[in-house]
């Protein structure tokens, strides 16, 4: 009896043993990847969800997949770049927004991760070229307006008003991965109502709704924009920056241009926006 009883102790102690082993912190290639778009609340949106238990989010931008060259290294490196995932988080997650409008990525990406979960963020395609248009004009002392670089006749090969129409790029990705791996965040919405789009990426990934309204506040010297409630909860500086006037006639200009992407948009993507019209 005793015998019986010693054996089932030690083959309960190295079943568990094993599982906490093999259950240890590691390295992962990604379960979700936010491919995009860039300055339409990519950072915003990583930052939220890395307060979730479950998920692992890298805090750098990787640019594995797109032609900045760290293709060449292959995935092992790809893998190092990662963050620890602890052995009770099921999702490790990279954003490189670069990646929605890069030619060699969706490619790239369907042969290396066919499984990976992938995450978009689109916004007003007019706010977010307002958007580029700041973070440009920061790195110059001298700079047109934005109603200026509008007026020109060429306005629309301008890259901040060119990947606003963000159709062209999401055709390259549907030839490869099918909608239902895609999830499209509306990038407006997740200022105004960050735990509604939250919600919606939670259940996405499979997870539980652990990140909710009453985890998030708004925040008055962030221009009102929302902020998680844990240490360092907003974003920084270079985030929620102040945006110009800009004419009615360049908002029009643009409106005409982008509406026959929208539409398109649209349909091609299933989703309905309140800035989509
Ligand atoms: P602006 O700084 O022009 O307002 P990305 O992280 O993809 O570059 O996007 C930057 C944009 O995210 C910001 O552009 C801002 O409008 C938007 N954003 C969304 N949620 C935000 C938040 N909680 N705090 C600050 N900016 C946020």
């Amino acid at each position: 009896m005793i015998f019986i009883v010693t054996i089932i102790s030690i083959l309960t102690i190295s079943s568990s043993l094993s599982e906490f082993i093999s259950r240890k912190d590691s390295q992962n290639l990604p379960q979700a990847i936010i491919i995009g778009v860039k300055k339409c609340g990519t950072r915003a949106l990583l930052k939220f969800l890395s307060t979730h238990s479950s998920i692992a989010a890298s805090s750098t931008e990787i640019h594995f997949f797109d032609s900045f060259n760290n293709f060449q290294h292959g995935l092992q490196w790809y893998r190092k770049q990662m963050p620890i995932t602890k052995h009770n988080q099921y999702i490790t997650i990279e954003k490189t927004p670069y990646y929605f409008i890069d030619k060699y990525t969706p490619l790239r990406i369907a042969k290396t991760l066919p499984e990976v979960k992938l995450i978009i963020i689109l916004r007003n395609p007019i706010i977010r070229a307002i958007s580029d248009y700041v973070q440009i004009r920061n790195r110059h002392k001298i700079y047109p307006t934005f109603d200026e670089l509008i007026s020109y006749t060429n306005f629309t090969q301008w890259t901040p008003v060119k990947i606003g129409c963000y159709m062209k790029y999401l055709h390259r990705w549907l030839k490869y991965f099918p909608l239902k791996q895609i999830h499209f965040v509306d990038g407006e919405n997740l200022i105004q109502r960050p735990w509604e789009e939250l919600e919606y990426v939670q259940k996405f990934l499979n997870i539980s709704i652990n990140i909710q309204e009453k985890d998030f506040y708004f925040n008055s010297n962030k221009h009102g924009f929302p902020c998680i409630r844990q240490i360092n909860g907003c974003l920084g500086s270079n985030k929620g920056r102040p945006h110009p006037t800009i004419l009615e006639k360049t908002r029009e200009k643009l409106k005409d241009f982008y509406s026959k992407c929208n539409a398109q948009l649209k349909q091609l993507a299933q989703i309905d926006f309140s800035w989509i019209e």
